[in-house]
């Protein structure tokens, strides 16, 4: 029988859970080391694909040949061209080229072999991953030969774990999840009663995590370097290997006051001592940008630091004290502690692959989680372009009408009606839109799909088109535009039936052997 999965695929590592017989979920370990986390770092060597620990190691040595923190890239039309040693703009040209989506296929295949018979997974994504980033996701599970049962936000699959632990019963009302990784950060307000879990908003940054600390920390290794020496480091030339130092000393500086580190540069080696206090101070920027997306969540949720029963912490970057202390501040209490962050949302994201596939589970494990409820929330506007009469400007403009709201209880059906313009138009043109905001200006949107529905016959202006956009609890959005009078329609489903010359280009380098 296929197992019961749940993956977290993050930006410097990631995690492979499964249900077990009982029904409670079980990070796997790694073949290679038996640690359960496993860096998602990709070793592009000749003919074989390296993925993990191995991986990471090599980065020093053939930085060009290692692709780290794909995650972020999700979004992004770009290539990683391993002969430049870079990401760099989708080109045709370019043969020796992998998208994010390819990478992050190579990251699941390696976490699918810590398991036998792995076919279906619920996989994590953070919780404002863009609609692009969630299909690129669900390509690479594809290109994985994974079936997604359903993708889960990052938070929510943390608040699903933390509910269904059976010695904290006592986490119950309004909750706090903030997740703070190596590559982003979601804060998400749930209300928590029994194992029922209600998400209520979420807020978060794509671009903080404990990478951008480690790069503060570089660029404060390198003013010291220079008061020493009166020479710069070569950072640009060096990048892995002090961004790898930098790793290093931050989390020595979690446990430790100072830390004295040994740094070669152009003149030489030297002794360098950074504190705590110093690297906090780096970090004041990023800190504040966590305090204002905290106190936005809480507002969004219009609840007050004093509703909030408990702060969970997940994500590895938690473990910087600078960052509970700040917690401690904005939310007026300490945050929970002694759950496994590093562990949380793969575990959370198993149990949901059982909720959603219970007809494979046995019956011990449908017990175990037969009181486990979800219901997550649309985190950002879903909405289509419009052309408008501008009373003040006296033409028409292009207008954002918004469908779906955020925060909006998953599932989701909205719709709208919308009239042509002018007499026999021929067709409508369709712009489907993202937006974080409540935007009219199209602007600030991102236009996730366009089309073109075109009326068979010629009408007056005032043509009434219906539109439906329907939001699953998987993310899957599903738009309809429909002409009332004659009943033709322009279909969409946001899914990840793209890509097609990416897996193109996968097959034709199928020989690469996970190793
Ligand atoms: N003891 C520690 N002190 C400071 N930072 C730490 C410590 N342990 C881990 N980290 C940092 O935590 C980050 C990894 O956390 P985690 O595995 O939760 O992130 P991720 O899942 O890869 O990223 P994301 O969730 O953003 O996609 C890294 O930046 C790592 O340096
Ligand atoms: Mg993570």
């Amino acid at each position: 029988m296929s197992k019961i999965i749940g993956i977290d695929l993050g930006t410097t590592y990631s995690a492979i859970a499964q249900l077990d017989d009982l029904g409670t979920p079980e990070v796997l370990a790694s073949t290679d080391n038996n640690k359960k986390i496993t860096a998602s770092s990709v070793y592009i060597k000749d003919q074989n694909v390296i993925v993990g620990d191995k991986a990471l190691d090599a980065l020093e040595t053939v930085p060009k040949q290692v692709i780290t923190e794909t995650k972020r890239q999700m979004e992004n039309d770009v290539v990683y061209s391993v002969d430049e040693g870079k990401w760099v703009d989708k080109d045709e040209k370019n043969k020796d080229y992998y998208s994010p989506a390819q990478i992050s296929s190579f990251i699941l295949s390696k976490l699918k072999g810590y398991a036998s018979d792995v076919k279906k997974a619920v996989i994590t994504v953070p919780a404002l991953f863009a609609e692009k980033a969630r299909v690129a996701t669900l390509d690479a599970a594809k290109m994985a030969g994974i079936e997604v049962i359903s993708l889960i936000n990052e938070p929510t699959a943390a608040a699903c774990y933390y509910a269904s632990l059976p010695n904290v019963k006592k986490i119950t009302g309004k909750i706090l999840v903030f997740d703070l990784g190596g590559g982003t950060f979601d804060v998400t307000v749930c209300e928590v009663q029994g194992e029922e879990v209600e998400v209520i908003t979420s807020r978060g940054d794509k671009w903080l995590g404990g990478k951008d600390f480690d790069k503060e920390l570089i660029n404060l290794i390198n003013e010291k370097y220079k008061k020493l020496s009166g020479k710069e480091l070569d950072i640009e030339n060096n990048y892995s290997k002090y961004m790898e130092v930098a790793e290093q000393v931050k989390r020595v500086l979690s446990v430790r006051d100072k830390q004295i580190e040994t740094i070669d540069g152009p003149d030489g080696a030297k002794e360098i001592e950074i504190t705590r206090v110093e690297f906090e101070q780096s970090i004041q920027t990023h800190i504040e940008k966590l305090k204002m997306l905290m106190e936005e969540a809480l507002d969004g949720s219009g609840l007050k630091a004093e509703n909030i029963s408990h702060t969970l912490l997940v994500g590895g970057s938690t473990r910087i004290p600078i960052i509970t202390k700040t917690i401690e501040q904005v939310m007026k209490k300490p945050p929970l502690k002694g759950v496994n962050v590093d562990e949380a949302v793969a575990a959370g994201a198993a149990i949901y692959a059982g909720l959603k596939s219970k007809k494979n589970l046995n019956e011990a494990q449908k017990k175990a989680i037969s009181n486990v409820k979800l219901q997550d929330v649309c985190n950002f506007y879903l909405g289509t372009l419009v052309q408008e009469d501008d009373p003040v400007l006296n033409r028409q403009v292009t207008a954002n009408l918004i469908l779906i709201d955020r925060d909006t209880p998953l599932p989701a059906t909205k719709s709208s009606r919308l009239v042509t313009l002018y007499d026999d138009q021929e067709s409508i043109s369709i712009d489907i839109t993202q937006s974080e905001g409540r935007e009219r200006n199209r602007e600030f949107v991102n236009i996730i799909h366009q089309g073109e529905l075109k009326f068979p016959d010629k009408k007056p202006k005032g043509r009434p088109i219906d539109v439906t956009y329907t939001y699953d609890t998987s993310g899957k959005l599903h738009c309809i535009f429909e002409d009332e009078a004659t009943k033709e329609k322009y279909e969409v489903s946001i899914r990840p039936e793209s890509a097609e010359d990416l897996r193109r280009n996968y097959e034709a380098i199928e020989h690469i052997v996970i190793e």
